[in-house]
């Protein structure tokens, strides 16, 4: 990798050159193969039931999330118990069930069905202004759920309205997932600034709107007869119960005029296990632009609704479980606490004075910045005590997203980022080991092609 990115570096300014070898290093450190002693063949003689314990020891090397994670766990506790424990049970009953063969697993197609209209009717399928036709399936995962809705908007657009060189528009700050859509689906794809607010900047997005437009995210859809997906990957299952409990949230489902499909994440605020989320759509003339129905195959007719062909009906009943569970009142009572914790969190950072909040937490993001000291230095501190916060860049800031997990410790949070912050302006400067260097240093690098290529050559050398 050194010899290909010197390459690179002849083309630029000392000044980039040095920023450039900060990163390389960096990654190439991060990168080295931690792969000794891994396995490269099988086991002549297998391990029969040791093998568990083998895993038991491996899961140990995982580093401890109890608490300390932005997102990724949403579930409440300890792994062996509660919600946890109950949602294990429930995957390990049905972790040989498969849906794509319906005619004998019954149970995980109507588990499946049943976790699709719930959701729905978390998101407006009831209210009037639905049409009353929502219709959708599950996924994988926030992404394949965004995958699904583009893939989907673009046949349909191209049926509807003959476009053949599609254009998707979404801000800034939209998820990745969206660039994914773009590469695999070849859509060229519009990022627009956001406002000074981090909200979209329906202005900008109307400029952008032309006649292979076919896809955006503002109230222009209906107008434009275009499609507009509503990405609540995260929010899914925590805005509606937010709303119920009288927080101020403003409209987001299919009882706004204009949305043609969402993605929810059952995985995050759902509390079901990871590889499960829901794409809806408003109706089922959209959504059978989804289908792949193949007739001319040797193997038979065959027909199927998302990516995956055959589909872990033990993760689908993990997500049936979490609902059927919770129920309405399990919801709103964890969404009480997340949301409170969330405000003490928003609040006790800014009442650190050295740092300022970006935009305007409505949810339970609360994302901060700094004009006094490097933010990502004060996130290094942070890891160092433990914690595993979210960098961000344009502005240089990190973010919490409060689970469960936190509802516990959100005075320990706020002290140790108090802490954090007095020591980086006590004493400026990158600490050994920390990310600070990489972040600062990426993120001023004029070239990004060459960030990208940095990225892509970390991920080969990674799996
Ligand atoms: C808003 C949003 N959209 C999409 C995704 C992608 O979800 P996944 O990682 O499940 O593919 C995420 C993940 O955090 C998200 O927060």
């Amino acid at each position: 990798m050194k010899t290909k990115l010197l390459g690179f570096l002849d083309r630029n300014s000392k000044q980039c050159q040095y920023l450039e070898w900060q990163v390389v290093d960096k990654l190439q450190g991060s990168g080295k193969s931690k792969r000794d002693g891994w396995s490269t063949e099988l086991p002549m003689a297998g391990l029969g039931v040791e093998v568990i314990n083998k895993m038991k020891d491996e899961k140990q090397k995982d580093v401890a999330w109890q608490g300390k994670c932005s997102g990724t766990v949403y579930i409440a506790g300890n792994e062996q118990e509660g919600h946890f424990s109950l949602i294990n049970e429930a995957c390990s009953m049905f972790a040989h069930t498969n849906p794509l063969h319906l005619d004998v697993f019954q149970s995980v197609v109507r588990f499946e069905a049943e976790v699709v209209t719930m959701t729905a009717a978390l998101l407006g399928s009831k209210e009037k202004a639905s049409g009353g036709q929502i219709c959708g399936n599950m996924t994988s995962g926030g992404t394949e759920s965004i995958l699904l809705a583009v893939k989907t908007s673009r046949d349909y657009m191209k049926v509807k309205k003959g476009i053949t060189s599609p254009e998707m528009i979404i801000p800034v700050s939209a998820h990745s997932a969206y660039d994914k859509a773009a590469q695999y689906f070849k859509i060229k794809l519009w990022r627009v600034p956001v406002g000074p607010d981090f909200r979209a900047d329906v202005k900008a997005i109307k400029r952008h709107i032309n006649r292979n437009t076919i896809l955006e995210l503002g109230e222009l859809a209906s107008t434009y007869g275009i499609c507009l997906h509503v990405d609540l990957c995260l929010g899914g299952f925590l805005l509606p119960f937010a709303r119920k409990l009288g927080y101020p949230i403003p409209p987001f489902d299919f009882s706004v005029r204009g949305v043609t499909s969402i993605s929810v994440d059952v995985h995050k605020y759902g509390l079901a296990p990871k590889g499960t989320s829901v794409v809806l759509y408003r109706d089922h003339d959209i959504r059978k632009h989804q289908f792949v129905a193949v007739t001319e195959w040797t193997g038979g007719l065959y027909v199927s609704p998302t990516i995956a062909g055959s589909r872990p009906g033990g993760l689908i009943a993990g997500a049936w479980a979490a609902m059927m569970s919770l129920g309405l009142e399990g919801y709103l009572e964890n969404t009480r606490k997340i949301m409170e914790a969330s405000k003490r969190i928003e609040k006790g950072v800014r009442q650190i004075p050295e740092l300022f909040i970006i935009g305007r937490p409505d949810m339970t993001i609360v994302a901060f910045g700094s004009d006094v000291v490097d933010i990502f230095e004060v996130n290094d501190i942070m890891s160092s005590k433990g914690w595993h916060l979210n960098a961000l860049q344009r502005p240089n800031s990190i973010h919490i997203c409060v689970t469960l997990q936190h509802v516990t410790v959100t005075e320990d949070f706020l002290k140790d980022l108090s802490d954090s912050v007095k020591t980086v302006k006590a004493n400026p400067g990158p600490i050994n080991g920390g990310l600070a260097p990489i972040y600062g240093a990426a993120g001023k690098m004029p070239d990004r092609a060459m960030v990208q290529d940095l990225l892509v050559d970390f991920m080969d050398s990674s799996c």
